[in-house]
C-alpha cells in the first residue's frame, strides 16, 4: 500500500483548552496510509500520557514528524520540513523535535547527527515506548528507538481519529512486509510481516460503524498474505476477516489495500463479488510489463501471470475498478522494456496508475546488485510517456460512465465549490455533484446519474439517497 499517495499533507487536531498546563503535541505525516494509520495510534498513546494535540507546531512542547523513505524525494520533503521546525526551536527552547516513521527506522541514529536538534527518533515499531522516550528527552538525553518487533500490531490500542472527515476511516490489519522486491526499502523500515488479531480488527470497524463512519479500508503492503491463527476458531484469512468486516452492516463500506499480484485468489474476489458493500476495487500493482525487469524486480509473477489475474478479475467481479503502480527506469530497462509497459498497459486498461521513476534506495538489494544506469532525464521521459498514456485510458474509462448510475458515499464539501457534494463511487472514483434539490448530507449515499467528466472527476446529478 502506498507510497505517498495522500502526500505530504499535515494533520492536526483540536486545540488546546486555554490556561491548562498539559503538554502539547503537534503531528505531521507524509507516505502512505499506514502511516496515516500510525499517527492516529501514536495520538492515542500520547493522549493517554497526558498529551493534548495542537493545530500549530509553534506552541507546541513536541513536535513530531511520521516519515516516509520509499524515495529519495520523500525523504528530502521531510528535510526541508525538519529545517523550518528546527527554526522554531530557536525560538522555543523548551520545543523538543522526534521523528518517527521509515526514515527514522532507516536512518536511525544518524538522524541526531545529521539532523542537529532533532531530539528524538523512533521506527514504526516503538511508539509504546515515546512517552518515556519523550521524559528522557526532556532531561537532556537523546532518545532513540528503532528496534522491529515480529509481535506488534498495536492491536489493543484504539487510534485517536485526527483530521478525520468522521466517513473514511483506515485500520491496520497488518504490518512489515516478507517480500522482498529489490527497488524498495519497506522490508527493512517496517520489518516482518505480522497479522493483527482478527477479533480487534472486526471491534474497530464495528466501534468505527456505531461512531458514524460509512468506510473503512483495511490496510497492509499484501493484504492477500494476512493469515491470523485463532485459538477459538481456527485460521484466519484475508477472505474471510474482509466478509466479516463487509457483514458488520451492508451500510458499511469496505475497501482494502494493497494486493500483491502472486498472492490475490480468486476466494477474495467471490468474497467481492458477494457483498454489495465491498467496493469492486482491486489495486493491484504491476510495477513494469517487461519480464526481465520484472525478475530484477524480485516480482516473482510475470506480464502473463499479471495479465490472467486481471481477467480473473474482470471475470468474477464484472465492472471492477482496477489501478496500479508503475516504475520507470529500473536498473538496465531498455526502451523494448519500456515499450512492453505501456503494451501491458493497454492491455489491462487501469482506470488509474500511481506512476513514479525509479529512486535507487540505500541498503535495498537493486542498490547492492544493479547499478542505477538509467539517466534521470531518460527514467522521466519514459515517465511521461506512461503518464501521458494514463491520462489518456483514465479519460476514456470515465468516458464510458456518462450516462451510468453510481452509488456515490458523500465524503464532504466539493475541493472547488462548498455548493457541490464530494464523494466515491464504488470504483473509487471521485464524484461531485450538487447539493441543490437535494437533502443529502455527508455520510449518506446517494444515487448520482453521472453527466460529464473533468480530468480524474466524474460530474454527475443526484436522483435520490441511496
Ligand atoms: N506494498 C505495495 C507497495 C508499497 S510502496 C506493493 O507491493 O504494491 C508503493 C509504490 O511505490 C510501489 O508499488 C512502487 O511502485 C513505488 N516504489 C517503491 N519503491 C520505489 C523506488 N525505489 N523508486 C520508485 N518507486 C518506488
Ligand atoms: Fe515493497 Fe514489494 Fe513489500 Fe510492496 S510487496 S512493500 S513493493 S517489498
Ligand atoms: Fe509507507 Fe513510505 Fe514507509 S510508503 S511503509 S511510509 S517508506
Amino acid at each position: 500500500m502506498h507510497d505517498e499517495k495522500i502526500q505530504g499533507s499535515a494533520y492536526v487536531q483540536g486545540s488546546a483548552i486555554p490556561g491548562s498546563s498539559a503538554r502539547k503535541f503537534y503531528i505531521e505525516s507524509y507516505g502512505c496510509a499506514m502511516n496515516f494509520a500510525d499517527s492516529e495510534i501514536v495520538a492515542s498513546i500520547l493522549g493517554g500520557s497526558g498529551f493534548i494535540a495542537t493545530a500549530d507546531f509553534r506552541e507546541a512542547d513536541i513536535v513530531l514528524i511520521n516519515t516516509c523513505s520509499i524515495r529519495e524525494k520523500a525523504e528530502q520533503t521531510i528535510r526541508s520540513r525538519l529545517h523550518i521546525f528546527r527554526q522554531a526551536k530557536r525560538l522555543n527552547s523548551g520545543m523538543l523535535i522526534g521523528v518517527l516513521g521509515c526514515m527514522a527506522e532507516r536512518l536511525k541514529a544518524k538522524l541526531l547527527e545529521e539532523e542537529k536538534l532533532v531530539d528524538l527518533v523512533v521506527g514504526p515499531d516503538g511508539y509504546r515506548t515515546l512517552p518515556v522516550l519523550i521524559e528522557a528527552a526532556e532531561e537532556g538525553q537523546k532518545s532513540v528507538n528503532v528496534l522491529l518487533s515480529r509481535e506488534e500490531t498495536y492491536a489493543d490500542i484504539s487510534p485517536v481519529r485526527i483530521n478525520s472527515n468522521g466517513v473514511n476511516a483506515f485500520v491496520s490489519i497488518m504490518r512489515g512486509c516478507n517480500n522482498m522486491c529489490s527497488f524498495c526499502v519497506v522490508p527493512f523500515t517496517r520489518g516482518r510481516e505480522r497479522s493483527r488479531d482478527a477479533g480487534s480488527v472486526i471491534r474497530e470497524c464495528s466501534g468505527l460503524f456505531e461512531e458514524g463512519y460509512r468506510e473503512v479500508t483495511l490496510l497492509g503492503q499484501n493484504v492477500d498474505s494476512y493469515h491470523w491463527y485463532s485459538e477459538k476458531g481456527g485460521d484466519v484469512t484475508f477472505a474471510m476477516l474482509l466478509e466479516q468486516v463487509a457483514c458488520i452492516s451492508p451500510e458499511l463500506r469496505v475497501r482494502f489495500s494493497t494486493s500483491h499480484p502472486k498472492d490475490i485468489t480468486d476466494e477474495v474476489l467471490f468474497v467481492i463479488d458477494g457483498h454489495e458493500n465491498i467496493c469492486n476495487y482491486v489495486h493491484l500493482p504491476v510495477q513494469s510489463g517487461s519480464n526481465r525487469i520484472l525478475q530484477l524486480m524480485n516480482r516473482t509473477y510475470t506480464r502473463e501471470w499479471y495479465l490472467a489475474r486481471i481477467r480473473r478479475i474482470r471475470e468474477i467481479v464484472p465492472d471492477c475498478g482496477i489501478s496500479s503502480d508503475i516504475i520507470s527506469g529500473f536498473c538496465t530497462e531498455t526502451e523494448d522494456d519500456h515499450q512492453e509497459t505501456l503494451s501491458l498497459m493497454q492491455e489491462a486498461r487501469f482506470d488509474m496508475s500511481y506512476m513514479y521513476f525509479y529512486s535507487e534506495r540505500p541498503g535495498t538489494l537493486a542498490a547492492r546488485r544493479y547499478a542505477d544506469d538509467i539517466p534521470e532525464t531518460e527514467k522521466k521521459r519514459r515517465l511521461d510517456e506512461i503518464v501521458k498514456f494514463q491520462n489518456r485510458m483514465s479519460r476514456s474509462s470515465n468516458l464510458k460512465d456518462i450516462g451510468s448510475i453510481s452509488k456515490v458515499l458523500i465524503e464532504g464539501d466539493s475541493k472547488k465549490s462548498a455548493a457541490a457534494w464530494m464523494g466515491r463511487n464504488d470504483q473509487n472514483k471521485v464524484v461531485v455533484f450538487t447539493k441543490q434539490g437535494n437533502s443529502l448530507g455527508k455520510g449518506d449515499y446517494a444515487l448520482v446519474r453521472i453527466e460529464h467528466s473533468t480530468g480524474a472527476t466524474l460530474i454527475g446529478e443526484a436522483i435520490s439517497k441511496a
